[in-house]
């Protein structure tokens, strides 16, 4: 084949390969395909260093990796708010109103896809890096996985860095596939395409990723330099480019709109080749978005409108009272057991009292119970055309059914207020030592109980009282187990300083806003002022006072646990917000403003170097109209280069 052939023939197969795998409309036969493909890796393997990039050869690594890196997103990756029904649908438009003074927006809504989400990162219009979701801010280099994923593209027109983010997931003929494949095998089998998607995206030997058909579905972008003022018409660009489309998407005006849209997606979505498991809405107008913001997790510009998942009725057997870590009592409905998409439900939260009282449950009513997804299981209504008489009703309780002293009853929440409640210790234990905080191994529910019955723990620090001789008189505990529980404990000293903060339990402070507060403060966040927590992004008012009031009632504790703990404290870095720049060698050139600039004053802080010369090690170059030599070294070199335009919009 001469080298034009094989151009010509790259070009054919990537034609060929993008109607079958992105828009779904076959163009070739396999056949065809094979023998082209067949012919084309012939003559690469002649003339190597002629290989084009985008060939499809090169999507195959046959390299496993050791253990995956970790890498860093350019901008955090957001995830969504649930809501349920009208009710909260209604709630949130009203809020997104509220939050853009009158100003009218319009809304986007597509699927909601159930697999793994993913960032790719494409710099000069070539695929530089894929990382998972992670927690937000930092997730695995899954690069070699993701370029066997046929849908997505390993060259793009576009020349701009922009990050690409969206769902890896199976359809569900190649979940059915492979779950038959594996049980021929005798291996077990994958619970449902989510897992399985997730799964097969973490495999370190590519080979078993290319095996598995996964698809990639974009939902949005990241670091970008797109001028559209419409996501509609930014995520219609992104299709453009080679990726692709979701099966039903539109702009719509309001909630009759989205409800219409709604309506539709759920009626359709037997027939689409993915799982679905809701919509999500986002407002269409990026200005709007950035007027709305964010919260600490969810961007307050979207909302996720889970369609109801399998509905089944039963019969509450009783209501018992549960007793959290922060006091809160909760009503739990036991149920007479129903079996859920592959799950036996025994159980179901009522939330509170008030809910109670709305839906008017009652002992003895049949209900009827939803199960979506990860969610626990929770009761959509009773029925109260199926009542005999004997139901009883449940009346507010007035003092804690675990150690008896007088409730606060607050309206939605009643709370047992005694610190020493065995209930309350009990469960704060069992969240200090759980996965998201100090991640104790085999420090569960059945042994904190267990060492709180026999008197030896009555808050966190006694974890660090335990004897070997004290745990050896339990009922159960012989010498190896004494041993593991000591050692594991022993080991959750010198832990990351955000699950020391976590597994504090300060209410409306989870695992992100932990992080939050170990970056800008470190270990010192317990004298941090309102203004300084006010001015972490996302952080309310609310989530400030509770710290607040926390430190203020607790400080000698914490002192305390961290002396004995001695979290490690990441360098506080109270100005360096995470972002785009942050960690990266910049060069300026010929900018409206120069070196020593505004430019300069602005992304220091956030963790550039800025310097003069450009070599292979600068990873921006910012540049003016009438940029020379240093902007050619750039592009010669590969360096990213972007305008003063393009720099602004990363940095919001
Ligand atoms: S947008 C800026 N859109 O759902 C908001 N997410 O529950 C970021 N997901 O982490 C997310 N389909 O992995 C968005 N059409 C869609 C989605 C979607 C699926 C996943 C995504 C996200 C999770 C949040």
């Amino acid at each position: 084949m001469s080298e034009e052939a094989y151009l010509r023939n790259v070009d054919l197969l990537n034609k060929y390969a993008y109607h079958y795998y992105v828009l779904d409309d076959p163009i070739a036969s396999d056949e065809e395909y094979d023998r082209l493909y067949h012919e084309v890796l012939a003559f690469e393997r002649e003339h190597p260093q002629k290989i084009r990039p985008d060939s499809p050869t090169q999507r195959v690594g046959d390299r496993p990796l050791d253990a995956f890196e970790k890498a860093k997103h350019l901008s955090r990756m957001w995830s969504l708010e649930d809501i349920f029904d009208e009710d909260e649908l209604r709630k949130w438009i009203e809020r997104v109103e509220k939050g853009l003074d009158g100003q009218r927006a319009h809304y986007y809504c597509e699927p909601k896809y159930d697999g793994a989400s993913l960032n790719l990162i494409y710099e000069h219009g070539k695929l530089r890096q894929a990382i998972t979701r992670g927690d937000g801010v930092i997730g695995e280099d899954v690069t070699q996985n993701a370029r066997t994923i046929r849908s997505v593209p390993l060259v793009i027109d576009e020349e701009s860095l922009i990050e690409i983010r969206g769902e890896v997931v199976l359809f569900k003929e190649e979940f059915d596939r492979i779950n038959a494949e594996r049980e021929r095998a005798g291996e077990p089998l994958f619970a449902n395409p989510r897992n399985a998607a997730a799964g097969s995206l973490r495999q370190l030997d590519p080979r078993i990723t290319a095996a598995r058909n996964l698809v990639f579905l974009p939902y949005g972008i990241g670091v970008n330099s797109l001028t559209t003022p419409r996501l509609s018409d930014m995520m219609a660009r992104i299709y453009s480019l080679g990726f692709k489309a979701p099966p039903l998407r539109r702009v719509v005006d309001g909630f009759e709109g989205i409800e219409a849209m709604y309506e539709q997606m759920k009626a359709e979505r037997d027939g689409y080749a993915m799982m679905l498991d809701g919509m999500v809405v986002k407002v269409d107008e990026i200005a709007l978005q950035e007027i709305l913001g964010y919260t600490v997790k969810f961007p307050r510009w979207a909302v996720a409108y889970k369609f109801p998942a399998v509905e089944k009725m039963t019969k509450v057997r009783d209501i018992i009272l549960q007793v959290g870590r922060t006091g809160v009592v909760t009503p739990v409905a036991v149920l007479e057991p129903v079996e859920i998409e592959g799950v036996t439900v025994e159980r179901a939260t009522l939330h509170n009292f008030d809910e109670i009282e709305r839906k008017d449950i009652r002992i003895g009513d049949h209900v009827i119970i939803l199960r979506s997804g990860d969610v626990i299981p929770k009761i959509v209504k009773s029925i109260p055309q199926r009542r005999d008489g004997s139901e009883t009703r449940v009346a507010r309780p007035t003092h804690c059914p675990v150690c008896g002293s007088e409730l606060l009853d607050e309206g939605a929440l009643i709370k047992c207020q005694n610190l020493s409640c065995e209930a309350r210790v009990v469960n704060a234990i069992i969240y200090y030592a759980s996965k998201q905080c100090l991640n104790i191994d085999g420090l569960g529910e059945r042994i904190v109980e267990t060492l709180y019955k026999a008197g030896l723990v009555r808050s966190v620090i006694d974890l660090y009282r335990l004897r070997f001789e004290d745990l050896m008189k339990l009922e159960g505990f012989k010498e190896k187990k004494s041993r593991n529980l000591l050692e594991a404990i022993e080991k959750s000293k010198g832990t990351e300083c955000w699950r020391f903060v976590n597994g504090l339990g300060i209410e409306h402070i989870g695992e992100v806003a932990s992080k939050q507060l170990c970056e800008h403060f470190g270990l010192g966040f317990i004298d941090a002022t309102e203004e300084a927590l006010l001015a972490i992004d996302g952080f309310g008012s609310e989530m400030a006072a509770s710290v607040l009031e926390f430190v203020r009632v607790n400080r000698e504790q914490i002192t305390a646990l961290m002396e004995t703990v001695k979290p490690k404290a990441p360098e506080p870095k109270a100005e360096v917000k995470e972002g785009p720049f942050e960690g990266k060698a910049a060069v300026l050139t010929r900018t409206k403003s120069g070196p020593g600039s505004v430019i300069e004053a602005e992304i220091e802080p956030l963790g550039a170097k800025v310097s003069g010369s450009v070599s292979k090690k600068t990873d921006f170059v910012i540049y003016g109209e009438e940029a020379g030599s240093k902007y050619d070294k750039a592009v010669s070199l590969g360096v990213a280069t972007l305008t003063e335009d393009e720099m602004k919009r990363m940095l919001q």
